[in-house]
């Protein structure tokens, strides 16, 4: 199996070099982007020894969603420009590996058929569904509605994008819409149309309030990085956090999300399950977050790759790969499962 820093290269060949940038950029100065990825090199494991187990336990629990890994598939844009057969081939692979996929509401292909190849795949397979808030409350719901028809069972709203991020690298390649026949499907109205997906900085927690009385689906708010607006998240009754600065495609110098997360762990304390996304690449790296607190990783980019190099095989690498990095950096920290990591075990 290739690692994931291979299988980009390979997606880098084979990608249209303004799709390249538009996935591998982030805003600004890549600060951000960068600083994700070394804020895991910089932290270190002090292993255990002599309490492990033969077999390890990847296992867990989101939500009510169950996964075979602590690791699932944060939401990415656009996946028919990486592959003709996108979100499809993403969902095949998830679905197989048995854990989540979080639809992008940016995605190229609409929900219902995501979720038929999904269940292609797999019996009862767990996908949720990322919404970015609309200013018009009934679009939002009709894509609430919409998305809980096909089958989701949770959404996870995004609140790090009250405006675009400024990614410089589209901007120089004059990156700025689909190419003709690639439309984002899930933003069709009931005419037919497709709307733009709009951000506004007007969204409160009133909203949230607005989306727990809409839906009886867990809420889990995306892009919180302050610890504050985790302790009010949990009192606003949100049922999980994703620890993530949008993969360093906001708010360019952003602090990395590893080493926002243990504020952020002490600040919920229990109540709601974090997840960390943002420069996950290795199974080290999912171990570290674990330890800080999260209960799940996600990963962005490293599926995009697996998807632009070999389509869904392409996803099952990715995915297995980390699945038998964590594993196997569970065995050499002493843990028989990820329950058995703690804070101690991070320098
Ligand atoms: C994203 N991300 C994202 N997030 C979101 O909530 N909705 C979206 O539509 C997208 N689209 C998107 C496209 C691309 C090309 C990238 C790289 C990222 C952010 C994503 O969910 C996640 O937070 C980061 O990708 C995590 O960082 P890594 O794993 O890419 O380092």
């Amino acid at each position: 199996m290739r690692t994931i820093s291979e299988l980009e290269a390979v997606a880098r060949e084979r990608l249209d070099p303004v799709h390249y940038d538009f996935y591998a950029g982030a805003a600004g100065d890549e600060l951000t982007l960068r600083a994700n990825e070394e804020a895991f090199s910089r932290r270190v494991l002090v292993p255990r020894v002599l309490r492990g187990a033969a077999k390890r336990d990847l296992a867990t629990e989101l939500v009510g969603s169950p996964l075979s890994m602590p690791v699932l598939v944060s939401p990415t844009a656009f996946h028919r420009l990486a592959h003709p057969k996108g979100e499809l081939a993403t969902a095949k692979a998830v679905a197989k590996a048995g854990t989540v996929l979080v639809v992008s509401m940016a995605a190229t292909t609409a929900v219902e058929d995501i979720a038929d190849a999904a269940r292609q795949a797999a019996t009862d397979p767990a996908l949720w569904f990322q919404l970015y808030l609309q200013p018009d409350p009934e679009f939002t719901e009709s894509v609430v509605r919409r998305a809980e028809r096909a089958g989701v069972r949770a959404f996870v709203v995004t609140v790090d994008s009250p405006v675009f991020g400024r990614r410089e690298r589209d901007h120089r390649n004059g990156f700025h819409d689909l190419p003709p026949g690639l439309v984002v499907e899930n933003l069709r109205d009931g005419l037919g149309r497709v709307r733009d997906i709009e951000m506004s900085a007007g969204f409160t927690w009133e909203h949230v309030a607005w989306l727990k009385r809409t839906t009886a689906l867990p809420v889990l708010l995306k892009g919180v990085l302050h610890p504050e607006d985790a302790r009010l998240a949990v009192g606003a009754g949100v049922d999980g956090l994703v620890v993530s600065n949008h993969g360093g495609r906001q708010l360019d110098t952003a602090v990395s999300t590893v080493d926002a997360l243990p504020a952020l762990a002490e600040a919920v304390a229990g109540a709601i399950p974090l997840v960390l996304d943002g420069g996950v690449r290795r199974g080290t790296d999912v171990v570290k977050a674990l330890a800080l607190g999260a209960t799940a990783v996600g990963v962005g980019r490293p599926v995009v790759w697996g998807l632009a190099a070999a389509g869904e095989e392409g996803v099952t690498e990715v995915l297995e790969r980390l699945r038998e990095e964590t594993d196997h950096t569970l065995a050499l920290c002493g843990a028989a499962a990820p329950g058995d990591l703690t804070a101690d075990l991070v320098r």
